[in-house]
């Protein structure tokens, strides 16, 4: 778990926010917090909330919300309508349930990204009955003017670009919601409820989603040790999520976070993709139609082929180093960019990463071969080797897609969040019914998968064919000869 320490590079909104007299944090401003605990009759007893460790200005009501800055909110506002106008599913489905009100009575918690996507996703959970509560899942991915947003319309949120310090602390904030679902992108949020109130996950919470690869990877290895306490969806292995949104989402995303925090070109460049699995197949993707030579690097060979057969250069990383103009990481596993790595690299290299978590570029085995360091730019940092040599890290190593840029666009995340939506709300109905569902990781009904694509193509205008009664018996005539 990437348990953040090291300090951001202020964005704007940050700075803006020091100078305009947002209310400023002390130990006095974070009071007792009556968190509700009493009544919802749940395990904890309500606590004074520890101070935040971070330094600077906050716009905070304790326990309700602590953002960068209240007064962005109309901006973040905007933000979200653009993002609405462009999630027709996930409108849809608030408008078809917002009457019947089925998360009524419940509480959410989440940690996931905040961005304007997300923020759609949150106001229909609240739309829908829920009372939500919400962190980002990664230091560098919350957008202030969003969260302000969401804070201003009633939502209990704890998140703020450059939260390396306080990061769980805001997770914290919202467990003290007591909630009965909850929804995760990289599991903290479930591991903080497994680890620190086990107790309450196993009694209180109907249980939950996961958005990610890597997250439903650490799902899974929790359920196999006997220590899934709760249902989980793995929303990411829906088709209509990791076929689209891993796939076109990051490749459009991950370009846009590499463009906006160098503005080098593309065409001509040696590209380095390590990992050729849904995120790094559209990486390469989008990085090929720009015009750079890609190359692949890979442990599993069948995703290696897939590789050599879209036209791409396959090789190890050892061989790529020495290769590569830019690198970009997308595999889930740690120390793929290591000290022998970067002492291979060309002057001038750039690294970054799009996976979840900031373990791929091993940042601190780069430091020990550095000279010395600076900020070129926004998400830029230039390292001057020993050897003489500039490599680029840019965003820290942290996904540069929504750490430099704004994450995948709102038209594909409209069907990711669809599915969130939807196994929620399978989860409230069971509850509902009385009905337990097992303490593992689920799958996503094939049917949601269906609604979501078919409603997605509808809502573009698009139709399709369907087989008649007599092409209906001819693929289930199990006699059907040559
Ligand atoms: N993950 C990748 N892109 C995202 C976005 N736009 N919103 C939330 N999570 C994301």
């Amino acid at each position: 778990m990437a348990t953040a320490t090291k300090k951001a590079p202020a964005k704007k909104a940050a700075a803006k926010a020091a100078s305009n007299g947002a209310a400023k944090h002390s130990a006095a401003s974070s009071g007792t917090h009556t968190n509700g605990s009493a009544k919802h009759g749940v395990a904890k007893a309500s606590k004074a909330i520890p101070p935040k460790k971070a330094e600077g200005s906050f716009s905070e009501i304790p326990g309700k919300y602590c953002v960068r800055d209240i007064a962005l909110a109309d901006e973040g506002r905007k933000l979200i309508q653009w993002a609405e106008s462009r999630m027709p599913v996930l409108m849809h489905l608030r408008d078809k349930y917002k009457k019947s009100q089925p998360l009524k009575g419940l509480r959410l918690a989440g940690s996931l990204h905040v961005t304007k996507e997300t923020a759609v996703l949150v106001e229909t959970f609240a739309a829908l009955g829920a009372e939500v509560s919400w962190s980002g899942c990664n230091p560098l991915s919350t957008n202030d003017a969003v969260a302000a947003a969401l804070a201003k319309s009633g939502i209990s949120i704890f998140a703020w670009y450059g939260n390396h310090e306080d990061f769980y602390w805001c997770i914290e904030r919202t467990i003290d919601l007591k909630p009965n679902l909850t929804l995760d992108d990289g599991c903290d949020l479930i591991n903080t409820v497994h680890e620190q109130y086990a107790d309450f996950a196993r009694k209180e919470v109907i249980g939950g989603t996961e958005e990610t690869t890597t997250g439903v990877q650490r799902l899974r290895a929790r359920a196999a040790a006997g220590r899934l306490f709760y249902p989980v969806y793995a929303v990411n292995d829906a088709i209509t999520k990791w076929d689209f949104d891993n796939v076109y989402g990051t490749g459009q995303s991950t370009l846009d976070g590499i463009l906006r925090a160098t503005s080098v070109m593309f065409a001509g460049k040696n590209f380095v993709v390590a990992g050729h699995g849904h995120c790094g197949q559209g990486v390469a993707k989008r990085a090929k139609g720009m015009g750079a030579n890609v190359i692949i690097t890979e442990v599993k060979a069948t995703a290696a082929i897939k590789g050599v057969l879209e036209g791409y250069r396959v090789m190890t990383m050892d061989e790529a180093a020495k290769e590569g103009d830019i690198f970009c990481t997308a595999t889930g596993v740690k120390d793929i960019i290591r000290k022998k790595h970067f002492l291979a690299m060309k002057d001038g290299a750039i690294v970054c990463n799009t996976g979840h978590y900031d373990a791929e570029i091993n940042l601190k085995e780069l430091a020990e071969v550095t000279k010395s360091k600076r900020t070129i730019r926004e998400n830029c940092e230039e390292y001057t080797l020993k050897n003489g040599n500039k490599i680029f890290v840019l965003a820290e190593g942290r996904l540069v897609n929504l750490a430099a840029a704004e994450g995948h666009p709102s038209e594909v995340m409209d069907m990711s969040f669809s599915n969130q939506l939807m196994c929620h709300l399978k989860l409230a109905e069971a509850y509902k019914e009385g009905k337990k569902l097992p303490n593992q990781v689920l799958d996503i009904d094939p049917a949601q998968d269906e609604f979501i694509a078919e409603t997605k193509l509808r809502t573009m205008g698009m139709s399709i064919d369907k087989l008649t009664k007599e092409q209906l018996a001819y693929i289930n005539d199990y006699n059907a000869g040559t």
